[in-house]
């Protein structure tokens, strides 16, 4: 299997996502690095590491990148999403497992340098890590093979302001470093995230495991299911990290996905943080865009949430 390398801010959906790529026969995940998102990077550094210790799986090596983004400083994270503690308030048991000796954007520059042509980057938090990598070391987007990014809106419209997504809305410069450095891009936007969404008897399959590692997912998927109650009324949860997971492996096969001009706006105006997507193919069944290198994801052809709930329990 591929050897990847994850980036996130666990965060509840971040941690279906490395449960994900744990039980995934297609992919060998050999690094981790966090980043302030969703909370701050050192807690979604102890966070992640609680969960590898959970899932058996605490020899991978988690760095704590960056805290604060390239412009300004981390806000404090959403709490009223993701609990106080980022997993839903649920109490893990600690891992005495340490932090690896270098930081994130480190640990990704040299596993690329290890596995030259072969490591495969997933991104399911703000984009800092990922473009302090890039100034770091320019031949990053030749040394890895690819990079899948959970974030931005296409089509839809976004969750932090109207046009912005929050991985990209909480550090649009390096986003918009990320998506103008010449790799091929996956983007898992929240036009296919936000429909194809978990239900209560899903997050009860998780419950009913006698593994205490999917049992604590579908414990912390209660408060995520709580905030959608509260924002949408609907019990129930968006995918978005798992579902950028699950794409990058390819253990979920997508429909509509064109491969297109993408570019971020990093301005200060309304538009701060949108994924300005060249979508105008749309009109014409998406003829091919010369020199284009990012592949943006609008649907599936098939159900993501019976997949990730057979995923997490095998
Ligand atoms: C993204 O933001 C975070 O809250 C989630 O973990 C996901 O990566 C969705 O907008
Ligand atoms: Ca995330």
């Amino acid at each position: 299997a591929p050897p990847f390398y994850l980036d996130c801010d666990t965060g509840i959906d971040d941690a279906l996502a490395l449960g994900y790529m744990l039980a995934s026969p297609e992919a060998d995940l050999i690094g981790i690095g966090t980043v302030s998102g969703n909370v701050s990077a050192a807690d979604g550094a102890r966070n992640t590491l609680d969960l590898l210790e959970l899932a058996g799986h605490s020899g991978i090596p988690v760095a704590l990148g960056a805290h604060d983004p390239q412009a300004g400083s981390f806000g404090g994270g959403a709490p009223h999403v993701h609990g106080r503690n980022g997993v839903g308030d649920v109490e893990l048991p600690a891992s005495k497992a340490e932090l690896a000796p270098e930081t994130a954007a480190e640990l990704l520059i040299r596993l690329a340098h290890e596995n030259p042509g072969r490591l495969r980057v997933l991104a399911v938090g703000p984009l800092t890590n990922i473009a302090e990598a890039l100034r770091l070391e320019p031949e990053l987007p030749r040394l890895v093979e690819d990079i899948t990014i959970m974030g931005g809106a296409a089509l839809a419209p976004g969750n932090i302001t109207t046009v912005a997504e929050a991985n990209i809305a909480n550090d649009p410069e390096a986003a918009a470093d990320v998506f103008a450095a010449e790799w091929n891009v996956t983007l898992v936007p929240l036009d296919v995230t936000m429909t194809n969404v978990l239900e209560e008897s899903q997050r009860q399959e998780l419950l009913s495991e006698e593994h205490p590692f999917p049992k604590a997912l579908g414990d912390m998927l209660g408060y995520y299911f709580q905030f959608y109650l509260n924002q949408f009324g609907r019990a129930c949860s968006a995918l978005h990290d798992p579902l950028a997971a699950a794409i990058a492996v390819g253990g979920i096969q997508v429909d509509t996905a064109p491969v297109v001009h993408v570019e971020v706006d990093a301005t200060s105006g309304p538009g701060r943080g949108q994924t300005i997507c060249d979508m105008r193919g749309r009109y014409m069944g998406y003829p091919e865009q010369p020199g284009a290198r990012c592949r943006v994801v609008l649907s599936l052809a098939e159900e993501f949430p019976p997949h990730l709930v057979d995923t997490l329990r095998s």
